[in-house]
């Protein structure tokens, strides 16, 4: 995509190794590649998802970004300016929450909180009522806010941590795992809010391991594994990547590393995951289009109890899946 303004943020070859000591004794020192060469693109009002599993290299990623990390090698800009050589420009310019964020006054009503976070990053008094209005409707929390943070529900002070994060009126908002232990009815009202930043022309940073959530949200995603970034576009193209083939699910109690390793070998097979759900364990197996692998892989199942067995088409988490597991 030929980008003809200045990017709202661009990655280039980002790289950051970490080197920690381990044991008291006789320490060995390791390093560790967070993230080894990442290079991206986010148009400005663009919503920009990183997905990726648990140590991808989402947070190191985002804390290059905003200024908390110096990258080992590679550079990267906010609107322009240089995370490292700029640092105090782009940190006007920036928002972040981290997921499972603190720093909230749980004594103090929300309103007091965003009054206290306003005065400290400076928020013109005259402006401030008018501003805290807006934010509290934009993260759907009018009406509840003269009420105790510590009365809110972990979705509810994640949209506070939001409007707090937008005071100062970032044009780039960082958002890295926000909805990390929130219930599905707070996780969708916080995907409402997400929504609405990218309709006042924010544009975001969203990094989160549940597909469904970068799905409905995202305009562009890149899937990072292990510091790399193996694929990017948007969510359709994502799911063509695997459109073409189908997937056979087979209900189990109780699988076999062996079954699940014959799965895998088998000609046409993408990839094997096994689902736990409840007391099922669900091998859904991921497959070359006109591939017939039920035989082979019904075969390895020699032994085991087995349930239903059905095909469905592919789903972005099964694209997320091959992605991050090929
Ligand atoms: N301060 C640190 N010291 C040592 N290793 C770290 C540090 N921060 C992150 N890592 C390691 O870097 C990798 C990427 O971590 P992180 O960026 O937090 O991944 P993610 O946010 O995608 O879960 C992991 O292997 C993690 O253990
Ligand atoms: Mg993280």
């Amino acid at each position: 995509m030929p980008l003809t303004e200045t990017p709202a943020v661009e990655a280039r070859d980002l790289r950051r190794t970490f080197r920690t000591r381990q044991g008291a004794l006789r320490p060995t020192r390791r390093t560790v590649e967070a993230v080894r060469g990442v290079s991206f693109e986010i148009a400005p009002g663009e919503l920009f998802g990183l997905l990726g599993p648990n140590g991808a290299g989402k947070t190191t990623t985002i804390k290059m970004l905003i200024t908390l990390l110096i990258p080992t090698s590679g550079s990267a800009s906010v609107l322009g300016r240089d995370v490292v050589g700029d640092v105090r420009e782009v940190r006007r310019r920036i928002g972040y929450v981290f997921g499972g964020d603190r720093g909230l006054y749980e004594r103090l009503s929300g309103l007091d909180n965003l009054r206290y976070f306003s005065e400290l990053y400076g928020v013109p008094p005259r402006e401030q009522k008018e501003r805290i209005g807006s934010l509290l409707e934009l993260v759907g929390l009018t009406g509840r806010e003269g009420e105790r943070v510590e009365g809110y529900s972990r979705g509810m002070r994640q949209r506070l941590h939001i409007a707090r994060g937008l005071l100062h009126d970032p044009d780039v908002f960082f958002l890295d795992e926000p909805s990390i232990g929130i219930d599905p009815v707070g996780a969708r009202e916080l995907r409402a809010t997400i929504a609405g930043l990218r309709e006042q022309g924010k544009t975001v940073l969203l990094t989160t391991h549940y597909m469904f959530e970068a799905d409905e949200l995202c305009d562009r995603i890149a899937v990072i594994r292990s510091g790399e970034i193996v694929a990017e576009g948007t969510p359709t193209q994502l799911k063509q990547l695997v459109s073409a083939g189908r997937v056979l699910e087979v209900e189990t109690y109780g699988v076999s590393d062996d079954a699940v390793e014959v799965a895998r070998g088998t000609g046409g097979v993408r990839s094997v995951v096994v689902e736990d759900r409840g007391q099922l364990q669900v091998l859904v197996v991921s497959c070359e289009p006109g591939a017939e692998v039920t035989q082979h892989v019904l075969a390895g199942l020699d032994g085991t109890r087995v349930g239903r067995v059905s095909h469905r088409d592919p789903t972005l988490e099964d694209a997320y899946v091959e992605l991050v597991t090929r």
